[in-house]
This record gives structure tokens, C-alpha cells and sequence, in this order.
């Protein structure tokens, strides 16, 4: 079977399919194992300046169509992060994720990151469950701006700023784009709640969490969508991919790789080979030779 693979920023993706943050990105060990299961890239847990605990269980829900999380940023802080990172010696490209609540915070970790080898820095800017992170800092698009370009000036490697679907993804998209980002990570998951019916309280511990899984698949595709018409520079697609059909829709939406997450709990530690192996199959009976053909198709 061919490798399909992809590039951005230099970096090649092999199988263009890449571990979304937060899902077996914690530790060296579990990295490495989703690198030996077939994914392409790797991207960290999104680390912070310091320790912190996370949200009180329950923290996760599964729902019809999808998980509700609720995790709140669980991490070692980065300094001890560092201790993963030493002697990570993987043939993928790693991209470390990092969050922060002003643009200081983000140059710091992103040079932190840099300085332990990760190969580009993904900032969070759209985790919906984290007061005074992600996605609060992902809605305002003067902040956005601030954060992506003092980034970009203080380090090396790509900077891909990951956004919440939010409806106005134009606006933002066209500001990370001016602010000098390499690449759009779109999208985190959809912010929501799930009520116990017979004790009438919210399941989760932090009452609101985030929705991924098939169940986000059109908002996420929606996203990519819009954003390919606005900027010119690469869409990493994320949200609900769990076949080769949805891996290859969102590509046609105007991804040039993806983000899989939420697919290692429906699909097993194999996801991404799994994934890989579909969309081979269907690329070669449209009759494509590679994955940029197909890029923005449902575009044209
Ligand atoms: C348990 C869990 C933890 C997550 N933690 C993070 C995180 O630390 N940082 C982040 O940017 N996204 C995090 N996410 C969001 C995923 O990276 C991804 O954007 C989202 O789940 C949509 O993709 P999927 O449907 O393929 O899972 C997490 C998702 C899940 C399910």
C-alpha cells in the first residue's frame, strides 16, 4: 500500500494523519505507541506554565455520537513536560501544544517547546472547558492576533494556532493568517453539557465540556470550509474523523492534514492505520495519484 503523505511548514506528514492533542499525548511511551499505530504526526497534550489538577471527575461522557469531556487541562506543567520530550526520538514530525492566558504565557512555553525539540508549536487557543484559556482567549481576536505574532517573532519553528468553531471563523482565520501563523489547526471540540435525566444534574463534574467524535464532523467540516475560501495558508482538519470517507471529505473541504482524536476510542490504538488503509483505497477508485489533488475539491 502507498504511504499518501503531505507538507507543511517542511514538515512531512506520513500518513497525513496526526494524534489531535489531549488523546495519548501525555507521556513518551504513549506517543511512540501511536507512532507504531500508524500516525503521521504527533501532537502533545497542551501543557501550561505550571501543574495543574483538572476538572473533578465525572470528566468524561460518552454520548450517542460522540464523547463529552470535561478533563480541564490535566498536565504536568512544562518544565517537567521536558522530562517526556528529552530523547523523544521519533521519525514524525511532534508538535508540542501549549496553553497560556496572555501572549507572554504562550511565547515562553512555544520556546520552552522549541527548546526541547518539538518540531512546531500548536497553541491553544480554543479549549471550551478552561476558564481564562483556550477558547476564552480564542474569541477574542485582537488577543489572537497578539499571542500568534509574538510567537511567530520568538521562534523558529511553525506556529499552528488552533481555533474553536466558532461562528465567525473568517474573522479569526483572516487574523492568525495577517499575524504570520504557518498553519490553522480547525477544530477544538464544540462546547456542551449532558443533564442526568433521573437525578436532573449535570453529569459533569464542570457541568460544560467539550463535544468531539462523528457527532462534529459537519460543523468541523463547515469550518475548514470556510476558512479555505478566506486565507491562503494551510488547514490542519480536525473534529469527528473516524474513516477514511470523513479523513478524505474534510481534505476536500481544504484540509491538507488532519487531526484524529476521539477515532482511538471508536477505532482502537490502530486508528490511524486503519484510517490510512480506507482512504488509500478510495483515493486510488477516484481515480487520484495524491492527497494535493484532492485538496479543496468541494471548492471547485
Ligand atoms: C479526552 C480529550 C482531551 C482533549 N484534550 C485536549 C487538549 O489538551 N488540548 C487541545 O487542544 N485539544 C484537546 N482535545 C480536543 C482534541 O484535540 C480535538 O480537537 C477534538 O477532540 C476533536 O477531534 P476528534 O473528534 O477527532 O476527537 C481533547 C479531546 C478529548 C476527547
Amino acid at each position: 500500500m502507498p504511504t499518501l503523505h503531505t507538507e507543511i511548514s517542511g514538515l512531512k506528514f506520513r500518513p497525513p494523519l496526526i494524534l489531535a492533542s489531549g488523546v495519548m499525548g501525555q507521556t513518551a511511551g504513549s506517543m511512540r505507541k501511536m507512532v507504531e499505530n500508524g500516525m503521521g504526526g504527533i501532537v502533545t497534550k497542551s501543557i501550561g506554565l505550571e501543574a495543574r489538577k483538572g476538572h473533578p471527575n465525572p470528566s468524561v461522557v460518552e454520548m450517542d455520537t460522540g464523547l463529552l469531556n470535561a478533563m480541564g487541562l490535566p498536565n504536568p506543567g512544562i518544565d517537567e513536560f521536558g522530562k517526556e520530550m528529552d530523547g523523544l526520538d521519533l521519525d514524525v514530525p511532534v508538535i508540542g501544544s501549549v496553553y497560556g492566558s496572555t501572549a507572554d504565557d504562550f511565547v515562553l512555553l512555544s520556546e520552552k517547546m522549541q527548546g526541547y525539540g518539538a518540531d512546531a508549536v500548536e497553541l491553544n487557543l480554543s479549549c471550551p472547558h478552561a476558564e481564562g484559556y483556550g477558547a476564552s482567549i480564542g474569541s477574542d481576536i485582537d488577543l489572537v492576533g497578539k499571542i500568534v505574532e509574538n510567537v511567530v517573532d520568538s521562534v523558529d519553528i511553525p506556529v499552528f494556532p488552533k481555533i474553536p468553531p466558532t461562528s465567525d471563523t473568517v474573522g479569526l482565520a483572516s487574523q492568525i493568517e495577517e499575524s504570520g501563523a504557518d498553519a490553522i489547526v480547525a477544530v477544538n471540540t464544540v462546547k456542551a453539557m449532558a443533564i442526568n435525566y433521573e437525578t436532573a444534574h449535570p453529569i459533569l463534574g464542570n457541568v460544560y465540556g467539550g463535544y468531539s467524535g462523528p457527532g462534529i464532523k459537519p460543523i468541523g467540516l463547515r469550518c475548514v470550509y470556510e476558512i479555505y475560501g478566506c486565507v491562503d495558508i494551510p488547514i490542519i482538519g480536525c473534529g469527528g474523523i473516524t474513516n477514511g470517507r470523513d479523513a478524505l471529505e474534510y481534505i476536500m473541504a481544504g484540509s491538507t492534514s488532519l487531526e484524529i482524536g476521539s477515532s482511538i476510542y471508536y477505532r482502537g490504538l490502530d486508528a490511524a492505520d486503519k484510517i490510512h488503509a480506507e482512504m488509500n483505497d478510495l483515493v486510488s477508485k477516484e481515480g487520484f495519484s495524491s492527497i494535493d489533488e484532492m485538496i479543496g475539491a468541494a471548492h471547485r
